[in-house]
């Protein structure tokens, strides 16, 4: 039996991560200050500990200092719009944070740290499935603290500390926060949807993006244990492929048995026009396919969300 330190495990992603790594046989160690996510998100079996992953004092006290055969750095915010609220505390909650980890990690022995960044920075980029290899060019805060992350696990990588950061583009599905509206794309959209019947739009129909669902990510992290090939390098995590923001309104729209009205007006801070990933990376070195389709994942999240 392994045991692993999962970070953010009670917010969605990370949520999703410590349960399957649990269902596998595995101890899970548990990290979270609760400022999006929430108590009863944290699976059942989880050594669960309240905390900032930004204070030191956490580390070796509230977090045992003991041997982690790897630690899942997912705790973070994750909103570029919301990072231009308080970019002071979001270079806290989003980068100190990575780097008190690496240190516990190299403190307690563990070789192994899986990382979720994020495709925000990417910035601007031509109109083509973009690789690893494109240039970084961070539109948002939140952006600029996820790309100095990776650069922190490429220096500790010299400590002895295989890293893989997993760049996810968006993120939906059963078990994301239908609450907060200013987090998770498809999660807004949808809850505007069933709220209200009414879906604003901040930005064009025409604005594409990659939409992946919350299985094929968690997927994605556990290969990281499997696949030690993955280590030293940063992933693109799709699952779409490019697709466009109208089109997804469609979607959504066609799940409702009630009539949606839809209204593209407004911006948000730090928003690109367009983005998807080219996930051949993924593909070689994690074995990595997305399994579920664009419509089959939302019709599963909208069964989730009408049941809640
Ligand atoms: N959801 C997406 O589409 C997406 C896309 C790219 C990257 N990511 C990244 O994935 C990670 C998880 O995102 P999510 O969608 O599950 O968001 P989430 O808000 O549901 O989960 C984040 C969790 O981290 C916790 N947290 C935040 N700051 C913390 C801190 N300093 N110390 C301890 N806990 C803290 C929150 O309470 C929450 O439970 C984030 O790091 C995010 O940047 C998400």
């Amino acid at each position: 039996m392994a045991r692993y330190l999962v970070t953010g495990v009670a917010g969605f992603i990370g949520a999703a991560v410590a349960k399957a790594l649990l269902a596998a046989g595995n101890d899970v160690v548990g990290l979270d200050n609760l400022t999006t996510g929430f108590r009863e998100n944290v699976p059942a079996g989880v050594d669960f500990h309240e905390g900032h992953c930004h204070d030191a004092a956490v580390y070796g006290t509230l977090i045992p200092a003991v041997h982690y055969d790897a630690i899942f750095h997912i705790a973070g915010q994750s909103s570029g719009e919301i990072s231009f609220d308080d970019p002071t505390y979001d270079l806290r909650t989003n980068t100190e944070s990575t780097l008190h980890l690496l240190q516990f990690a190299l403190k307690t022995g563990c070789k192994r740290f899986v990382y979720a960044s994020t495709m925000s920075v990417y910035g601007v980029q031509p109109n083509e499935a973009i690789t690893e290899e494109a240039s970084t060019f961070p539109m948002s805060f939140y952006g600029v603290g996820k790309l100095a992350s990776e650069h922190y696990l490429r220096l500790y990588e010299q400590y002895g500390i295989s890293s893989t950061a997993l760049r996810l583009f968006n993120v939906y599905g059963p078990g994301q926060n239908m609450t907060n509206l200013r987090q998770g794309m498809v999660s807004i959209f949808m809850a505007m949807m069933h709220n209200d019947g009414h879906v604003h739009v901040k930005g064009s129909p025409n604005r594409y993006r990659d939409f992946v669902y919350i299985d094929d990510v968690v997927t994605a992290f556990l290969a990281c244990l499997t696949r030690p090939q993955s280590g030293g390098h940063v992933i693109n995590v799709g699952g779409s492929g490019r697709m466009q923001v109208g089109d997804l309104v469609d979607a959504l729209c066609s799940l409702s048995s009630k009539p949606v009205t839809v209204e593209y007006s407004g911006c948000t801070a730090g928003d690109i026009h367009g983005i998807f990933a080219d996930i051949s990376a993924a593909a070689k070195y994690l074995a990595y396919e997305p399994s579920v389709t664009l419509r089959e994942g939302l019709q599963r999240m909208y069964q989730w969300y009408c049941a809640q």
